[in-house]
């Protein structure tokens, strides 16, 4: 799929239809993680793939869509590490997405869900107490074809030269 066309087709799916998810799709995914850019180029992430069903269902307690999710991927980072750390983890994750996308598969950017449930969550994964987790991307076949949301339009959103100016 041509890149623009995956950034139009990336949507966000909270339920999922079981899919097998091949162990060379995931290491693509998080290696597209690993690629996104880096303030300072500090790589302050780690990623976690997630397969074991009972360690997905443990993650339902975040957000439902883990429950039928097929993998996820969990973005790991070390604010020690980076003053960047949480716009790094940003990056990484429309990486993951457009990667997901691309492959076939569905996702949504679980963050706000996680925030409220981060140490229940650490434990689960076994993060350690200085790290955050800040992002974690379920992966699954979307039962039906999902939509983007409505985004604003263009012209809606768009200055030319300075702020305010049309043309
Ligand atoms: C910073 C951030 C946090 C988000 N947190 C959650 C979340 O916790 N749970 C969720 O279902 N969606 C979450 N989303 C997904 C947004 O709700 C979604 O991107 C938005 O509704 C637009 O839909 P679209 O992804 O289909 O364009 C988050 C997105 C971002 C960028």
């Amino acid at each position: 799929m041509d890149l623009f066309d995956v950034i139009a087709k990336r949507a966000s799916v909270r339920a999922f239809v079981p899919v097998k998810v091949p162990e060379a799709d995931l290491l693509r995914i998080a290696d597209a993680g690993r690629r996104a850019p880096s303030g300072g180029n500090r790589q302050p992430l780690n990623f976690i793939i997630i397969q074991q069903a009972e360690t997905l269902r443990a993650l339902e307690k975040v957000q439902a869509c883990f429950a039928t999710a097929s993998a996820a991927v969990a973005i790991v980072a070390d604010p020690a590490a980076s003053r960047w750390w949480l716009e790094d983890a940003a990056a990484a994750s429309e990486n993951m997405l457009l990667a997901l996308t691309a492959l076939g598969y569905s996702s949504v950017w679980v963050e706000g869900t996680l925030l409220k449930e981060e140490d229940h969550a650490k434990r689960v994964l076994g993060v350690p107490a200085p790290k955050r987790l800040i992002i974690a991307l379920p992966i699954g076949k979307a039962p039906q074809d999902t939509p983007q949301a409505d985004k604003k339009p263009l012209q809606d959103v768009l200055w030319r030269e300075s702020y305010g100016k049309k043309e």
